[in-house]
């Protein structure tokens, strides 16, 4: 009877830990995300169940706290659970609580970290999060609270001169622009990720004031917001010619 909260990583199901790997060989069950690549499921053994609990679907959807009750039910009924989630489980993933839970119910549980896209979404489109004299730190804010209003953090992430990183926030895109303008950031770099190292990867590179008029189709994809001189590294990069063909 065992719980393995699982980070799937950003997408590209070769961004998995081999520890990772490893959990998935050996699981009973794997209850996974929307944003977990389903290609992972191919390294369960042919026996586990595969459940999807994910919040995007048109199906229907399963509560968190449905969630929890499935991995309480299926440790008890089928031994191993690997609970596989988007990116890191411990950045805005609810792993903590997922495995608390398991606890309370004498479930033991184990934490195997994945690579977030809060740092791999910029990486990958040619940001780096700091750079020696330009970005000395980095913020990982959410756009909105539970409640769904727009995050009290952004305000004060807006004053500082750190590299902000925004997750679920591409529909809140015009309000968060408007914090950084009223500090007078209407020139500072920013650019949306979205989809971040699959085949449909798109980066959009602009500034607090251009981003939102930029934005074409892909209003639903999941989306990093990036603010920051470092964003303007690349860009800099770019009109010297030292991005390589084809890795936007
Ligand atoms: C509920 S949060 C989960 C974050 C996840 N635990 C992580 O560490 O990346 C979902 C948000 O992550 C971001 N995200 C996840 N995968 C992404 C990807 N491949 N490209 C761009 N953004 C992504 C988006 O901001 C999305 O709205």
């Amino acid at each position: 009877m065992k719980l393995t909260v699982v980070g799937a990583g950003i997408g590209d199901p070769e961004l998995l830990t081999i520890k990772g790997l490893k959990a998935l060989q050996q699981a009973d069950v794997v209850l996974y995300d929307a944003l977990a690549n389903e290609a992972l499921l191919d390294h369960a053994p042919n026996h586990a169940l595969r459940i999807f609990v994910g919040k995007r679907r048109t199906v229907k959807t399963s509560t968190q706290e449905e969630t929890n009750d499935l991995i309480v039910q299926y440790a008890r009924t089928h031994g191993h659970v690997v609970r596989l989630k988007g990116g890191d489980p411990f950045v805005f993933g609810r792993g903590f609580e997922e495995m608390e839970y398991a606890r309370r119910h004498g479930i033991e549980a184990e934490y195997v970290p994945g690579i977030s896209s809060a740092v791999a979404a910029p990486g990958l489109a040619g940001i780096p999060v700091t750079y020696r004299n330009l970005s000395r730190s980095f913020w990982v804010v959410t756009a909105t609270n539970s409640d769904g209003e727009l995050s009290a953090d952004l305000e004060l992430a807006a004053q500082s001169d750190a590299t902000i990183v925004v997750l679920m926030g591409l529909s809140k895109l015009s309000e968060i622009a408007a914090i950084f303008k009223r500090y007078g950031k209407s020139d500072l770099p920013a650019a949306v990720l979205q989809n971040s190292s699959l085949s449909n990867a798109k980066h959009i590179f602009g500034t607090v004031d251009t981003l939102e008029h930029q934005l074409d189709t892909l209003r639903t994809a999941p989306s990093v917001l990036i603010f920051g001189e470092v964003v303007g590294l690349d860009v800099r990069r770019a009109l010297e010619g030292l991005i390589v063909e084809g890795r936007r």
